[in-house]
């Protein structure tokens, strides 16, 4: 027998469908409200609308749950590599070995970018920011490749941009230094060529392992921000180049991606002026004070961001393999038990979230505050692509969200003379 809610608007009753997902995870089906009541629903910041059903990513925030097609985000950050990772999300299971060294291959010989792109970016300011290069250089690419609409070819563009991102990424860092390009080099794994591209000579290892492990804790996180920018985009049916440039413009926001940029900016801040966490948690409550603590709270997680406890254990052993002794670190860790132990931010259940402690392994590994988000980028194309995969394939309708007029209402236009 199927379930529905009740809804009583001004003496009537209207009945709604209800139904429930996998993890037993509730919806009222409002597609017939407006029809039936005049009325819609309201949520500013959709944080009570399900915009699709989805079986990519499950995360239960009071819970601090993440998981990939179902295996738990410490398994898959413990046990697999990026590109294993990448190649579930898209594709729904785990690669067999063969599956594997053939996706591996693939990627490996889709690694070069037209020449073009670095002509785009000496176009630009050198000062640019990375995500705006990024954005510029991924919907241009629909220029090179005529064949992006047609959907036969979908399964050949998921390779080509997970292949290409990380070229362009190291192509606009090395324009900004003014330093030449380095050519893909298809002998190293897909994260080790990158670090080779954006900083020349043979790769660490550790390094490129430690970055690996980044990469698989951003890879997806159902309908955020940019994801769901990804999913409205490409509901239009726009191609998968502008679909994820439109994700990439909303990941650079500071309350969204570019906050693990300004969390090292934060922590910079608070060691120029001594060091004195209190004095930061003060200017954060403040609501006038325009400041808030980058790298906490989650629209989601009323709980610890299970990627941030990784990532924070992750960070102790970058830097001690590393032999860095960062002040940053401590003055983080301070911040965060000063916080976690501050009414404030326990009674609106603020915690540390996946942008925390990210940056000051970024930083370790030689990389630019600014290159920070572009990083994020990166790992999260993967759960970009398998989410416009699976809009597509559900065919789902154009995004048309709906609104309450709140303006003037009907009146006459006064000629110019009398205004
Ligand atoms: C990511 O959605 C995702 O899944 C995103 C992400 C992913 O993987 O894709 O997880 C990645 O974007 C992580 C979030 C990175 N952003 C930041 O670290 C920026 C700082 N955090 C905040 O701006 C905020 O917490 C958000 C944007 C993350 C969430 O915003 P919400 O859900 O709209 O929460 P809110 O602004 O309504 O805050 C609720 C209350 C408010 O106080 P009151 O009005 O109740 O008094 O908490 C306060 C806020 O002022 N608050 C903060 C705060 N975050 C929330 N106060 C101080 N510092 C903060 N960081």
């Amino acid at each position: 027998m199927s379930e529905s809610a009740k809804l009583t608007l001004r003496d009537q009753t209207y009945e709604l469908p209800v139904f429930q997902g996998t993890e037993a995870e509730v919806a009222i089906d409002i597609m017939a409200l407006r029809t039936k009541s005049g009325a819609i629903t309201f949520d500013d910041g959709y944080g009570n609308t399900g915009a699709c059903k989805s079986a990519v990513t499950f995360l239960d925030g009071e819970k601090g749950i993440l998981r990939y097609r179902g295996y738990p985000i410490e398994q898959v950050a413990d046990g697999a590599s990026f590109l294993e990772t990448a190649y579930l999300l898209i594709n729904g299971e785990l690669p067999k070995k063969e599956q594997l060294a053939t996706f591996e291959k693939e990627l490996a010989a889709r690694a070069g970018i037209p020449e073009e792109i670095h002509h785009l970016f000496q176009a630009l300011p050198a000062d640019t920011h990375p995500m705006a290069a990024l954005a510029s250089a991924v919907v241009a690419l629909s220029g090179f490749d005529k064949k992006s609409d047609d959907p036969k070819e979908f399964a050949r563009l998921y390779l080509d941009l997970l292949a290409k991102l990380p070229t362009i990424a190291a192509a606009w860092y090395r324009r900004s230094k003014g330093l030449p390009a380095v050519k893909p080099d298809n002998r190293l794994g897909y994260t080790a060529n990158f670090l080779k591209m954006m900083f020349g000579g043979e790769p660490d290892q550790k390094i490129a392992k430690a970055l690996d492990v980044l990469f698989i804790l951003h890879a997806d996180h159902e309908q955020n921000c940019s994801t769901s920018t990804v999913r409205i985009v490409g509901s239009s049916r726009a191609n998968l180049y502008a679909s994820i440039s439109a994700g990439v413009t909303a990941l650079w926001g500071p309350l969204h991606g570019g906050a693990n940029q300004e969390v090292l900016e934060m922590l910079e801040e608070i060691q120029k002026a001594g060091g004195d966490v209190q004095s930061a948690l003060v200017k954060a409550k403040d609501k006038n004070s325009g400041f808030r603590l980058m790298g906490f709270g989650h629209r989601v997680y009323k709980n610890f961001d299970p990627r941030a406890k990784i990532i924070k254990k992750h960070a102790d052993n970058v830097l001690g393999q590393l032999g860095i002794k960062d002040p940053l670190l401590s003055i983080a860790k301070e911040l965060e038990q000063a916080a976690l132990s501050d009414e404030y931010f326990v009674s609106r259940k603020l915690y540390p979230n996946v942008d925390f402690y990210s940056g000051i392994i970024y930083r370790a590994m030689g990389f630019p505050t600014e290159m920070f988000t572009v990083l994020f980028a990166i790992g999260r194309l993967p759960g970009w692509m398998a989410q416009w995969k699976e809009m597509r394939e559900q065919d789902a309708r154009i995004g048309r969200p709906r609104q309450i007029y709140t303006g003037a209402t009907e009146r006459n236009l006064p000629p110019i003379e009398s205004r």
